[in-house]
């Protein structure tokens, strides 16, 4: 499965590297599947709050009210239709893409579990939503999805009554029919809608909205897309003749000509399969538990930060249990808790200059506490010397650091970049165990526990605490937050700052030798 995994991911990254460079990450739409999906879901809702009041539910009406609401009002009606198409195509594209990348990225099992398995539900609302609306038009399309959808549920055996009778020949089916279809067309999506936001429900911070610029950029080229080739009906549906030359969707009908090939035994055989095979996904195999974070009530002064910064919602703050003089405690729920440690980045406990007590902070991570790192940060810092020692902070999950780590380089890797708190780079070069501190982790969409990248550059920019003291010469700090296919240019950037570093080193030498040679006249 790694592998796999592996081999998909790499594609992702080269693909976002170019969105990256081209639309910057605000704007990546690969950081957005998700978020998009949700704005063009918006878009169908509305274009199909247009079109509903011009629909007619009859069994020519149908077909009518369609046709002329493309044709006499193409400017607007017409539009609204297409938008209606064109926007459900890009949500399925935008499903399947948000599928494959969560599976790639590893993004699917332990607590993410609950995430995949509502999605599972929400491909079959999806396409049961499409297929409603091809029927709803009655053109020969419709007639078509009609056949091929009463044959295929005709298979299963719920229903008293074959459902394929009703389109036998034109005199077998009546308008109750339709008022029956739209209904279903519009509770689907409304269901739907319910899964989306359970589906989010354990994602803290979810990306549901897309940056502005790149939703309305999406849209434009929906609408471009609407006036250049808007959506039209086939002929008129006539169940006593049988459409011989069609224009299928494929995005929706995908399943339908495989009735054809296989029989409807055979794709509902197919996709009980795959639905199951799906759902088991997160177990096959299931993820490794690692320790959750723990705790330290002496420690713990209920700032609220770590249940702020989890991006899984693993911590809730709930009253003191303690005697302490605090309204509030952390409590870490061990189910939800992926150890990615942002938290422990986030606790202001996590100081490491404490010298009255000893290092423990109000959460820490059991497999690398925060005193286990002020202390390997130590033991390697002993291996540096020179004007040019950097420190290498990376990510499990990032580049490998034995790819960075070289000449007067020493690297320690965290479950997640974001665990690393602010005062712990203060702390490494106000007590001089390097001249220079590289946190390398993974790209702003691409880090594994989602917020990571984000939360750390808040915090280097001093817009989230614990942020990081204005004293920390920021020329010292490198950030470098690359792919793991990217790590020849991470190479690179940590080469250049290592230059600067013996650049600063020279300048301050020279200074001194100013200072001093101004300084000899005086003694
Ligand atoms: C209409 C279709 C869907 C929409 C609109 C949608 C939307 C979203 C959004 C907005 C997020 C939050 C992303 C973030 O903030 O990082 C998310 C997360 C997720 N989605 Fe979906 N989703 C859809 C379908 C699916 C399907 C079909 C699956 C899988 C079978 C799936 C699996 C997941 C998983 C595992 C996460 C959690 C990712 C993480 O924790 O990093 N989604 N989805
Ligand atoms: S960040 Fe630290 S001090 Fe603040 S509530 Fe969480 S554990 Fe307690
Ligand atoms: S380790 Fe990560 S998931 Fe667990 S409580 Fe801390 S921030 Fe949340």
């Amino acid at each position: 499965m790694k592998a796999l995994q592996s081999v998909i991911r790499t594609p992702f990254m080269w693909v976002e590297g170019w969105l990256d460079w081209a639309f910057g990450p605000r704007w990546n739409p690969m950081y957005y599947l998700g978020g998009l999906g949700f704005f063009y879901f918006w878009i169908v809702a509305v274009s199909g709050l247009y079109v509903y009041v011009f629909f007619d539910t009859g069994l020519t009406e149908a077909y009518e009210s369609v046709e002329s609401l493309t044709h006499s009002q193409w400017y607007l009606g017409g539009v609204m239709r297409s938008l209606h198409r064109y926007a459900s195509d890009a949500l399925v594209v935008m499903m399947v893409l948000h599928i494959i990348r969560e599976f790639a990225f590893d993004h699917y099992r332990g607590p993410r579990s609950f995430s995949w398995i509502t999605g599972v539900p929400m491909t079959w609302l999806v396409i049961a939503a499409g297929v409603t609306g091809y029927w709803l038009v009655w053109d020969e399309l419709g007639q078509y999805v009609a056949v091929r959808s009463s044959e295929w549920l005709d298979w299963l055996p719920i229903f008293g009554e074959p459902i394929a009778r009703n389109f036998m020949h034109e005199g077998s089916l009546d308008d109750r029919f339709f008022t029956l279809l739209i209904f279903l067309h519009i509770a689907v999506p409304l269901i739907l809608l319910l899964v989306m936001w359970i589906h989010l429900q354990r994602v803290s911070y979810a990306k549901w909205k897309p940056a502005r610029g790149l939703a309305l950029g999406t849209l434009a080229m929906l609408l471009v897309l609407s006036f250049v080739q808007p959506a039209v009906s086939h002929g008129p549906a006539n169940l006593d003749r049988v459409p011989l030359l069609l224009d299928l969707d494929w995005y929706y009908l995908f399943a339908y000509p495989l009735v054809d090939e296989w029989g409807a035994g055979t794709v509902w055989m197919i996709a009980f399969v795959g639905t199951f095979a799906l759902m088991l996904m997160p177990w096959l195999p299931p993820r490794r538990r690692r320790p959750a974070a723990v705790i330290d009530l002496d420690n713990c002064n209920g700032c609220t930060r770590c249940a702020n910064d989890c991006p899984f919602s693993a911590i809730t703050m709930v009253p003191r249990t303690d005697h302490q003089p605090f309204e509030q405690q952390a409590k870490v729920d061990p189910d939800l808790c992926v150890s990615c440690g942002i938290c422990v980045g986030a606790c202001p406990t996590a100081m490491p200059f404490r010298v009255s007590s000893d290092l423990v902070p109000g959460i820490d991570l059991p497999e690398l506490t925060a005193r286990q790192l002020r202390d390997k940060i130590h033991t390697l810092a002993e291996k540096l010397e020179g004007h040019s020692r950097v420190l290498i902070i990376g990510c499990k999950h990032g580049i490998q650091s034995r790819k960075l780590v070289g000449d007067n380089r020493v690297a320690i890797d965290l479950p997640c970049a974001g665990m690393l708190p602010p005062p712990y780079i203060d702390y490494v070069l106000s007590k001089d165990l390097a001249d220079g501190v590289a946190v390398v982790g993974c790209r702003a969409g691409e880090c594994q526990y989602r917020l990571g990248q984000e939360w750390s550059e808040d915090r280097f920019e001093r817009r989230r605490d614990p942020n990081l003291r204005k004293r920390v010469p920021r020329e010292r700090l490198a950030r470098i937050w690359r792919a793991p296919v990217e790590w020849r240019r991470a190479l690179a950037d940590i080469e250049v700052f290592q230059q600067n570093l013996t650049r600063l080193a020279d300048q301050s030498e020279t200074a001194g030798v100013k200072l001093t040679k101004r300084k000899e006249p005086q003694s």
